[in-house]
């Protein structure tokens, strides 16, 4: 039987954290094993915010950087930059012909950066071309976190009033998004996510961060007036973060973290948090600083050669359902 393939994208913007890894690209590696891993470094989405071209440039490589460290690996999955392979944007196009705007009227990422960013047609548009990146691929499953979940659901629906307009063209992808860490909070305020663009870097962990910048962030999360480590994300939201953390580093369970934690404070907690993110991320930067610039080109401009290999003849077939194509 063919192996059920997989895609996911990351945006190049800012530094890849520790909501990031755990969300989503902890299971794009761990995906590698069983199937035909497609990712993709989606700068397109990138630009719908106002980015500094020189900066951006340098960003993008060290986001391809990150990725081969954390160890997606070109010799089992595909990776590229989405826009050296023009047919996401091609059948982005075609869906925005189909997409409702009432439908995306509602999603609240778009509503969100609108509000902070002042809004543009390509953010509106966003979720659109993510939902053409998945479906060029054919993709049965996207490993992603919580947040990207209503995108998903787009996504199928745009595949579904494809398909019974057009002809069985695309499957309907499933999202992959983990138990735990599917929604890391910003250390600074555990009732928002931890995100590339808060302006405060003391919310996040960057998995490039070095030990000392790890245990400060850890050491000032802010937590509550309590003493006691328990997971109860009503009460005590900013304790459940780092017990998530910690378990996903460490392999222990809840109630073993409260059995070993529980009344001993939380200074004593936070520092074991702390050594388990260092260590955790530790073979990442070596990994990171172990890779020269031009072989993170050479492999990502070979990824979009065989990305535009594969795209190709699904575009083929999308033109021809569409009249298009003869
Ligand atoms: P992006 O670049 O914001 O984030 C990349 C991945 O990280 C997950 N994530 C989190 N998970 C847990 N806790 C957090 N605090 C956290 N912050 C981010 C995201 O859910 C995502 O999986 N629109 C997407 C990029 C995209 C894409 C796609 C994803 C474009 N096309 C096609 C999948 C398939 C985005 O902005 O992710």
């Amino acid at each position: 039987m063919a192996r059920q393939r997989v895609f996911s994208g990351i945006q190049p913007t800012g530094n890849i954290h520790l909501g990031n890894y755990l969300g989503a690209l902890r299971n794009w590696v761990a995906l590698q094993a069983d199937y035909d891993c497609i990712y993709c470094v989606v700068d397109l989405h990138a630009i719908t915010v106002p980015q500094d071209p020189a900066a951006f440039l340098v960003e993008r490589g060290n986001a391809a950087k990150v990725l081969l460290a954390m160890g997606v690996d070109p010799r089992r999955s595909l990776l590229y930059y989405q826009s050296r392979v023009p047919q996401h944007a091609e059948l982005a196009w075609i869906l925005s012909t189909i997409a409702s705007t009432g439908q995306l009227n509602r999603m609240t990422q778009f509503k969100e950066k609108a509000d902070k960013a002042g809004s543009n047609l390509g953010l509106y548009s966003y979720p659109v071309l993510m939902a053409a990146d998945i479906l060029l691929f054919r993709a049965d499953a996207v490993p992603v976190g919580e947040d990207q979940k209503q995108h998903l659901e787009l996504t199928r629906d745009l595949a579904e009033r494809f398909n019974a307009r057009f002809g069985e063209e695309f499957p309907l992808p499933e999202p992959i998004i983990p138990k735990t860490g599917a929604r890391v909070m910003s250390l600074q305020d555990p009732t928002a996510k931890m995100s590339k663009s808060d302006p405060d870097p003391a919310g996040r962990v960057l998995i490039l961060d070095d030990p000392a910048t790890i245990r400060r962030r850890v050491k000032r999360a802010v937590t509550d007036s309590e003493t006691e480590v328990r997971y109860d994300w009503e009460k005590k939201a900013g304790i459940a973060n780092l017990m998530e953390v910690y378990s996903l580093f460490t392999g222990a369970s809840m109630q073993q973290i409260e059995a070993e934690f529980g009344s001993g404070g939380y200074g004593r907690f936070k520092e074991a948090v702390a050594e388990a993110v260092v260590a955790g991320l530790a073979p990442f930067r070596e990994a990171y600083d172990a890779l020269d610039d031009a072989a993170v080109h050479r492999i990502m401009e070979e990824g979009a050669v065989a990305a535009r290999d594969r795209a190709v003849p699904f575009m083929e077939g999308v033109f021809r359902r569409v009249g298009l194509s003869a």
